[in-house]
């Protein structure tokens, strides 16, 4: 049985409630995914997009660790060409899309050594309905092969795109991945459609793009009552609202306290106050 304080189970897979991200850590990156994951940290977040991740190292985390492949999530993206390096990518630009994604999950398998993923996101939404389509399609194959458990989707911040995909997916999103800011308020639908219909928001720049949460008296007074930092405030603020934060922090103090946040709950009247603040 899943300690659901710590998981949650999505379909057949058990998802952590907080995901280490892993971008721009470059010859870094192998040593804080083994960090992490040392800390207690259950689940990996990556991309086959070598201009920001490198899923080489960590794969190289991962093995240093010595955890268990089953104790892991292991989450990767396709990245479309638009967001890639055209001098690094995992893929034959010239190829059909489908063959595009296929080679860019089986690197993703080289790279992370493990044949079985947990979750595949397209990074971005493709512009053509024929190649969002097409590409949604080549992640149903790569489902049904048994290769990926969870299907999902990042930067995607129109509802009605989240609507049509759900509508049109034989196997449908199980995640939205997205910035979590003021400027989409706070993707308050999106968020409302993923509760409906059981799929999992991960928000990132979560810390970064808040600072006027972070610094608002509502949450530094609760940052004070419960004795937690600002950001364990907000981390478990989103917990507790269904969303499972990334964090890509490179502090050893910041893993700790990251993790820390599964460990204490806020009151009602408290996530109360908290979320008059994104109204
Ligand atoms: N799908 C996408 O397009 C996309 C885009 C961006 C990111 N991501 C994913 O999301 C992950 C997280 O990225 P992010 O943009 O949210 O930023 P982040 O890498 O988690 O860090 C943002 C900032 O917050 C600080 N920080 C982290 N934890 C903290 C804590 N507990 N207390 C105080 N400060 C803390 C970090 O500094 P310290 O290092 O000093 O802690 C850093 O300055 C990435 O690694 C990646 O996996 C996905």
């Amino acid at each position: 049985m899943p300690d659901l304080s710590r998981h949650r189970l999505v379909g057949n897979v058990r998802m952590p409630r907080l995901v280490y991200g892993t971008a721009w850590k470059k010859a870094a990156t192998a040593q804080w995914v083994e960090a992490a994951l040392r800390q207690g940290f259950d689940g990996i977040d990556t991309a086959g997009q070598p201009r920001h991740y490198d899923e080489a190292g960590v794969g190289a985390g991962i093995a240093a660790s010595a955890r268990p492949r089953d104790t892991l999530y292991l989450q990767t993206k396709f990245t479309p060409y638009a967001g890639q390096d055209p001098a690094r990518l995992p893929y034959d630009a010239a190829a059909p899309l489908a063959e595009q994604i296929a080679a860019s999950f089986a690197n993703s398998q080289r790279n992370l050594r493990s044949g079985y993923l947990d979750a595949l996101l397209l990074h971005s939404p493709l512009r053509e309905t024929a190649a969002q389509r097409n590409a949604w399609a080549a992640f149903e194959t790569l489902a049904d092969a048994g290769k990926v458990g969870l299907l999902g989707i990042s930067n995607c911040y129109e509802p009605a795109q989240l609507r049509q995909l759900w509508r049109e997916a034989r196997i449908k999103p199980s995640i939205v991945q997205n910035r979590f800011y003021a400027q989409t308020g706070y993707d308050r639908e999106i968020r409302a459609f993923c509760r409906a219909n059981g799929l999992v928001y991960q928000s990132f720049w979560t810390l970064s793009a808040n600072p006027q949460l972070l610094n608002s008296a509502t949450v530094l007074a609760l940052a004070a009552a419960y004795e937690r930092t600002p950001a364990q405030i907000l981390f478990r603020w989103l917990i507790q609202n269904d969303v499972v934060p990334l964090t890509g922090t490179t502090s050893l103090t910041h893993l700790r306290q990251s993790l820390d946040v599964l460990a204490f709950e806020l009151e009602a009247q408290d996530c109360t106050a908290i979320a008059g603040l994104l109204a």
